[in-house]
């Protein structure tokens, strides 16, 4: 079994450029099921997640080419399928994101319901209510969803609970071949929200409001293929800078706009670090001791829950208690367990997590708990006292590629190790 193996001390500092965000490249693939022909994404992260979404795009139908491992040419026109199964979506819940392309261009879709995950229940209840207002009736069969449309997918005005980030992407999606104008109430506003806009935009899509609570779109007959880069992974951006925090830095980051970590690089200002935005850059570096902050996640523009893992290791070894809240999934704290095996001293008390700053950590075989929590766990490695392994790795792989490379190039002692 792989695991990633970080010695503690060696300075970590230089300059890594981050890939296309996995969260926005996801819907995007699934986008190109709107438009019969030949689409390019360029800037695609080369991840696992991405690698399963090319195997629900091709169990379509669809045809995907890779082209210098970071550009995919999918061919849509020969998709005739609207089934994406059980083994598909157990493997990554995103799979979902193929809903609601499907009922725009078949008019049905029969797609597996995700189950939960080690984060959460991962409930799409507001993918399927909102997806009904515009006309979709929905029923269960053996553990999937079946979706029909009796004539035309019509528009209409959606309100959302919650500002769900996939329940926004799905429920666009399918209103943009919608007859006549839906209203998407309080949705979500996160970056990757605003690439796949502009991207269904580039198709011929009419959307206004992208990245505001209220979207505005005017239903067309047909969308266009297209060629599309992805926009960079402000999370993985924001996990090396994280890097550079914890271990003084300085570390650049390119490929990404800061603006997409706001609150973020505001947050690590705060706990003392200094902070230099570029246009598509960021430099993070640190002097005196790390400051106890509390943090609460909250959907974009809030403090990103992908960032509240990473975040908590800073915070382990900073000066003072604070508290950390997070509002956006129900058991994302695994990460704690596994840091207390290294020495840090967290109590969880439901959604909220008191952290008590320790001297240091010391190194410990541990666990990735979930995609986040392991990148996570790999950082408290690079300042622990002696040899960390991280094992479940295959959850880093998920979101992360060449974690283990990139951090070697800014000078840590990792390595991915056969356990
Ligand atoms: C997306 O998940 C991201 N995943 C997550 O990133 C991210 O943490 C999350 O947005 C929030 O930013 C992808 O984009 C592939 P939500 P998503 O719908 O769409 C509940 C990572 O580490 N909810 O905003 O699933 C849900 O259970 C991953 O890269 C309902 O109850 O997020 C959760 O508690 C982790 N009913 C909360 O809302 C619904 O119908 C947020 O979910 C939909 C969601």
């Amino acid at each position: 079994m792989e695991a990633i193996r970080v010695v503690g001390g060696p300075p970590v500092r230089g300059t890594v450029r981050v890939e296309g965000a996995k969260n926005s490249a996801l819907k995007l693939m699934a986008a190109t099921l709107m438009a019969p022909g030949v689409s390019r994404l360029t800037n695609v992260p080369n991840i696992s997640d991405v690698h399963v979404m090319g195997k629900v795009l091709t169990r379509l139908g669809a045809s995907i080419e890779v082209e210098d491992e970071h550009t995919l040419v999918i061919d849509t026109s020969g998709v005739e399928s609207w089934v994406t199964p059980y083994e598909l979506v157990a493997q990554m819940r995103a799979s979902t994101a193929v809903l609601g392309p499907l009922i725009a261009r078949f008019g049905k879709a029969r797609v597996a319901m995700p189950g939960g995950c080690n984060i959460g229940a991962r409930k799409i209840d507001m993918h399927l209510r909102g997806l009904s207002a515009l006309g979709v009736t929905f029923s269960q069969d053996h553990g999937d969803i079946v979706a029909r449309v009796d004539g035309e997918l019509t528009g209409a005005f959606v309100p959302l609970d919650f500002a769900s980030v996939g329940a926004t992407e799905n429920l666009l999606m399918a209103s943009v071949l919608a007859e006549g104008e839906t209203t998407i109430e309080n949705a979500a506003r996160e970056p990757e929200i605003c690439d796949l806009a502009t991207m269904l935009s580039e198709m011929g899509a009419e959307i206004e409001g992208a990245g505001t609570p209220t979207i505005k779109v005017k239903g067309v007959s047909a969308l266009h293929p297209v060629e599309h880069e992805v926009v960079g992974d402000r999370i993985e951006a924001g996990t090396f800078l994280a890097a550079g925090a914890l271990t003084g830095g300085p570390v650049t980051v390119t490929g990404f706009d800061p603006e997409h970590l706001g609150l973020v690089l505001r947050k690590y200002e705060s706990m003392g670090m200094q902070v230099e935005r570029g246009e598509r850059s960021c430099t993070i570096s640190r002097e005196g001791p790390l400051r106890a902050l509390d943090i609460q996640t909250l959907p974009f523009p809030g403090f990103p829950t992908d960032m509240q893992a990473q975040t908590m290791v800073l915070l382990s070894v900073a000066r003072g208690s604070c508290v950390v809240t997070e509002n956006i999934f129900e058991s994302r704290f695994m990460l704690a367990a596994e840091l207390s095996r290294m020495g840090a001293d967290i109590i969880i008390e439901g959604h909220h997590a008191i952290v008590r700053g320790v001297d240091g950590l010391s190194g410990a075989p541990v666990t990735a708990p979930d995609l986040r929590g392991g990148a996570a766990l790999v950082l408290a490695g690079l300042v622990a006292d002696g040899y960390t392994t991280v094992s479940d790795i295959h959850h880093i792989d998920r979101g992360y590629e060449d974690f283990v490379p990139k951090l070697q190039g800014l000078g840590a002692e990792v390595s991915r190790v056969d356990l």
